[in-house]
């Protein structure tokens, strides 16, 4: 087979990949853009997204208080620097969005409405109902189509990056389909594949949400940044997990305990049901230790109340809410209270790019939830993902597609030589019948419990090194997996073998970052250093993969205009 060569290959298809690939393409018109996804991209866990977008949009707003709210709620974690720039292109990005044919809700005078979200000080959470990245992912790719310059590679999955003499120059994919094991040659890969949910149990995210990108990354040199910062989200479905959205609340939803009180009077008055996340994650934990929780068959819980909202505006702001509540707890909120409880959500820590979405490995960028471009810090506010995906996937593709201009294309010998290593381990590693005694889930399942165990709402060194021991224990059982499954059509088994691996990676670095983090701030809190220490940990971590284990390095916090101080709501 001919090996094809792009100047921009994007790897993932959801809001930041398709914003990447639109911003390269019209970059350069005369630039060969590709994007590969193991799955369709309408399928990407955009789609479920729901409950909005954050930009300022209304007279009452302005972006210096965009910017406070989001340094606030990342616990002055983030670079000041890049939320100023975000908030900035945000504006421009949603307008854009809505060109391109994005439905946002409208106000009965034809503006666009905004909702509150939490942590936000005023409403400016652009939505469409509560399937906001369903519509905002359709207009993408929909304006992607338009553009011949973008190959698409649907369904191919991608097992490793390849690099000549320590420049990126393209990746080795599977073709599910087929089987086959391919390079794809590149000047530049952006690195688009969301977080990492599925390394813990209980999650709000697609079954596709892996690390596989931020693995990708790591295995090549590429450090990984902040990623002790998980988010739990306050509103899952127990059992399932399934996100109810937050946008519930922005409404005017109630969180109530067992006693039947508005429990977060005690927490957060401030705010109440649109406080923060890791805020109100931790008090869910609280009531759950006094007892004021509810027990079910899935654990423990909370009510959502959304009766005194009425029919019709369940219906209108919140239809996607009423129909997952009334399917999978056989609940309808018109009528009755949605059981609640936290759940993991999104990853804070991602591959370490700067402003622009490069990394430090030549030739190679990141976007949206695989990246770390420090927008969200320690917590990430509701409604200011979305708009990441917008602003640093253009900003990505635009400056990919500038060093693309600059470089040579990679020569197809060294692409297939380098690709002649990856095919031979991964047919001696996963398709030999039998060749190995450990199942894929068995290990999965045993990574998911530690990291919940060890790098949860609550964290304290003893569970953590337990967890970190574990990790490396399963990674050493995983070099003697065996699939059951050696066929090559849609192989699921093999391609859950190696999101397994991608996982295993991204967990160990995660739970090493959060070991070595002595203090809580935002979404790491732990019980055995429970004060937030700026003379200490006013910085980023950094992870690097080493024989040895991961290795922390640090950096520096970019504090523009905000000096840091106690977090209050
Ligand atoms: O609750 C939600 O709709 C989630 C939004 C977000 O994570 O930004």
């Amino acid at each position: 087979m001919d090996i094809p060569i792009h100047d921009v290959l994007l790897v993932g298809g959801g809001a930041a990949g398709l914003r990447a690939a639109i911003a390269a393409a019209e970059a350069d018109s005369g630039l060969n853009v590709a994007v590969v996804s193991k799955v369709y991209p309408m399928r990407s866990h955009t789609v479920s997204a729901e409950g909005g977008a954050a930009a300022v949009m209304r007279e009452y707003d302005n972006l210096d208080l965009h910017s406070f709210d989001t340094i606030r709620g990342s616990d002055y974690l983030a670079d000041q620097d890049v939320v100023e720039a975000f908030v900035k292109e945000a504006q421009d990005e949603s307008i854009q969005l809505e060109h391109w044919g994005c439905p946002w809700s409208r106000d009965e005078d034809g503006r666009v409405s905004v909702r509150a979200f939490g942590g936000m000080s005023v409403k400016r959470t652009l939505y469409a109902a509560d399937k906001t990245g369903f519509h905002m992912l359709h207009a993408l790719f929909q304006t992607s189509l338009k553009y011949n310059a973008v190959t698409r590679y649907d369904e191919w999955f991608v097992t490793s990056l390849l690099v000549d003499d320590g420049r990126v120059c393209g990746v080795t994919a599977l073709n599910m389909r087929s089987g086959g094991i391919h390079a794809i040659g590149a000047k530049t890969v952006i690195i688009c594949t969301g977080g990492g949910g599925k390394i813990f149990p209980f999650t709000t995210n697609a079954a596709i949400k892996n690390g596989d990108g931020m693995a990708l990354a790591y295995r090549i040199g590429c450090p990984l940044k902040d990623m002790e910062f998980v988010q739990y989200h306050p509103t899952g479905l127990p059992g399932t997990g399934i996100l109810m959205t937050e946008a519930s609340r922005g409404e005017g939803g109630y969180l109530v305990n067992n006693k039947g009180e508005r429990y977060l009077s005690e927490y957060i008055p401030g705010k109440m049901e649109l406080g923060p996340r890791d805020i109100l994650s931790r008090a869910f934990m609280y009531e759950m230790r006094e007892g004021r929780v509810f027990d079910g068959p899935y654990g423990n819980y909370v009510h959502l109340d959304l009766r005194h909202l009425g029919e019709k505006v369940i219906d209108e702001k919140l239809p996607f809410v009423r129909e997952l509540a009334r399917n999978y707890v056989g609940i309808d909120p018109v009528q009755e209270p949605i059981p609640v409880r936290p759940v993991v959500h999104y990853m804070m820590g991602g591959v370490h790019t700067d402003i622009n979405g490069a990394t430090p490995v030549p030739g190679l960028y990141a976007a949206g939830e695989a990246a770390c471009v420090s927008l969200n810090g320690a917590n990430r506010l509701g409604s200011n993902s979305l708009t990441e995906c917008l602003v640093f996937g253009a900003r990505a593709g635009a400056v990919a597609a500038e060093y693309a201009n600059s470089r040579e294309a990679p020569g197809p010998d060294t692409l297939e030589n380098l690709t002649r290593d990856e095919r031979r381990r991964i047919e001696q590693t996963y398709l030999q019948p039998r060749n190995g005694r450990e199942r894929v889930a068995d290990i999965r399942t045993e990574m998911q419990a530690a990291m919940e165990r060890g790098a949860g709402i609550f964290r304290d060194e003893e569970t953590m090194k337990e967890t970190c021991e574990t990790l490396k224990n399963l990674q050493e059982r995983f070099r003697n997996v065996g699939l059951d499954d050696t066929s090559s059509v849609f192989n699921t088994e093999l391609t859950a073998a190696l999101e397994l691996g991608f996982m295993l990676d991204a967990a160990e670095a995660l739970a090493h970052a959060a070991l070595d983090r002595k203090e809580s701030r935002g979404s790491h809190s732990r019980s055995d250093f429970e004060d937030r220490d700026d003379e200490e940990y006013l910085k980023h971590s950094l992870t690097y993969r080493t024989e040895a284990g991961p290795r922390t390095e640090y950096l520096p916090v970019t504090i523009t205009r905000w000096q840091p101080e106690e977090r209050k709501y």
